[in-house]
């Protein structure tokens, strides 16, 4: 980093005519750059979300009402969501999901907001419709995640 930015500051005093020589060495400081940002940031982010994420219930201890529903998620919701990560497939990776203060839309994940966005659907994402018990189902399974 330290040698990186030596380079900046001479690269800025050097006279017009070296112009081309500055631009092919601009963009190689560019690029690592932004490569040392991106390890730095992906480490950082692997740091945070390492320790911000509460660990999913394993699935070796869901109660028989947790299991229904992730039968209910396979079934309806895993095409579009994965139930183990935050990355997104169609839609945002529902780890953790009721661990968190908000979902990615800045609603709390409260089983009253989760029921809406499940049968009436949101922006992209479809409605499903449940019927009671698979909606309490897929809630506590939810709540494992
Ligand atoms: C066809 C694809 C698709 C299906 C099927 C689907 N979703 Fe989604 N879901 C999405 C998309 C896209 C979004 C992002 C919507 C937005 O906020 O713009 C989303 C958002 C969400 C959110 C976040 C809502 C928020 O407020 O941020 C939750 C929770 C969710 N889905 C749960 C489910 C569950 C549970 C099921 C199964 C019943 C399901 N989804 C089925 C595509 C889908």
């Amino acid at each position: 980093m330290r040698s990186l930015r030596r380079c900046d500051a001479s690269a800025k005093r050097l006279p017009r005519q070296s112009d081309g020589v500055r631009g092919r060495a601009g963009i190689i400081e560019g690029v690592m750059r932004i490569l040392s940002f991106a390890a730095l940031g992906g480490a950082i982010l692997a740091l945070a979300g390492c320790r911000s994420l509460p660990p999913s219930k394993p699935s070796s201890q869901w109660t028989a009402q947790e299991a229904r529903g992730a039968v209910v998620f396979q079934q309806n919701c895993a095409r579009c969501h994965y139930a183990t990560t935050t990355s997104s497939l169609h839609g945002p990776g529902l780890q953790a999901l009721t661990k968190q203060p908000t979902m990615p839309s800045g609603m709390p994940p409260t089983d009253e907001r989760l029921t809406v966005v499940i049968l009436h659907g949101r922006t992209m994402m479809p409605g499903t419709p449940l019927t009671d018990s698979q909606l309490q189902d897929l809630l506590a399974y939810l709540h494992t995640l």
